[in-house]
């Protein structure tokens, strides 16, 4: 007995698989419904990654009306009146697709929404990563960083906007001369991109208390950056 109450089974606390589906879809809803509010009023097309029986397509045309979105997927396996027109179709496996799709569409895409996930955890892992390897690649350099927060970036082998998105605050904050100050104003340009970064939850080491000998080293770096 524990608070007077009898031990629970550690299975009964897991969520059932009918649970889990339920979180999964209303997880799905609430982000989508959210990310409608984020686009209103920035026009652009939108990808749909994953058709599957169309459901959320169905949601997304529903809530997005008149935006062009075209929706991916190897087959047509949709519920009848879910089909979307040829011209915003894109039939084909993700890694012939979504290359071409990159050139064709770059820099306009507001939303992707990928939902192409399967029950095979280490088949997601690897769809993850093809979908943001084509979709997050942009160079670092587009953010436009300050010199400091950018220098730091390149020493540490990071020079897609991808892999920036990847890290946690506190891993960006180990870095050499990547401070609370060069956080905040990545997350400014990555948000005036467009890039929804959660804010800022601590880090000590503001950069700004460096003593002038860490600024002169700096502008060296940066210029010995700009040669090479
Ligand atoms: C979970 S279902 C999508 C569910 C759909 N969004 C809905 O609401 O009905 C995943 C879909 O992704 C597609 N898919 C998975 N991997 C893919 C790949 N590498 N290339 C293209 N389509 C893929 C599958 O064919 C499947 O239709």
């Amino acid at each position: 007995m524990e608070n007077g109450r009898p031990p629970q089974h550690p299975q009964l606390l897991e969520p059932t698989r009918l649970e889990r589906l339920l979180f999964r879809l209303e997880a799905q809803h609430i982000c989508l419904n959210w990310a409608f509010e984020e686009i209103r009023n920035r026009p652009g097309p939108v990808f749909e990654l994953g058709l599957g029986h169309g459901r959320t397509f169905d949601h997304l045309r529903r809530h997005l009306p008149g935006r062009d979105i075209y929706v991916f997927d190897r087959e047509i396996d949709c519920f009848a009146d879910c089909t979307p027109d040829a011209d915003h179709l894109v039939l084909g496996r993700l890694s012939e697709t979504l290359p071409e799709a990159r050139q064709r569409f770059a820099r306009k895409v507001v939303l992707v929404n990928s939902d192409v996930g399967t029950y095979d955890e280490a088949y997601n892992v690897e769809v993850a990563a093809l979908v943001s390897a084509n979709l997050l690649d942009a160079p670092i350099e587009e953010l436009d960083l300050p010199m400091r927060a950018y220098n730091s970036l390149k020493r540490n082998n990071i020079t897609k906007i991808g892999q920036l998105l990847a890290l946690g605050d506190d891993e960006l904050l180990r870095m050499r001369n990547f401070g609370k100050k060069s956080l905040d104003e990545m997350k400014e340009r990555l948000a005036l991109r467009g890039f929804i970064v959660p804010e800022s939850t601590g880090g000590s080491a503001d950069e700004s208390d460096l003593p002038a000998a860490a600024e002169l080293d700096e502008a060296v770096a940066a210029e010995l950056d700009r040669e090479g």
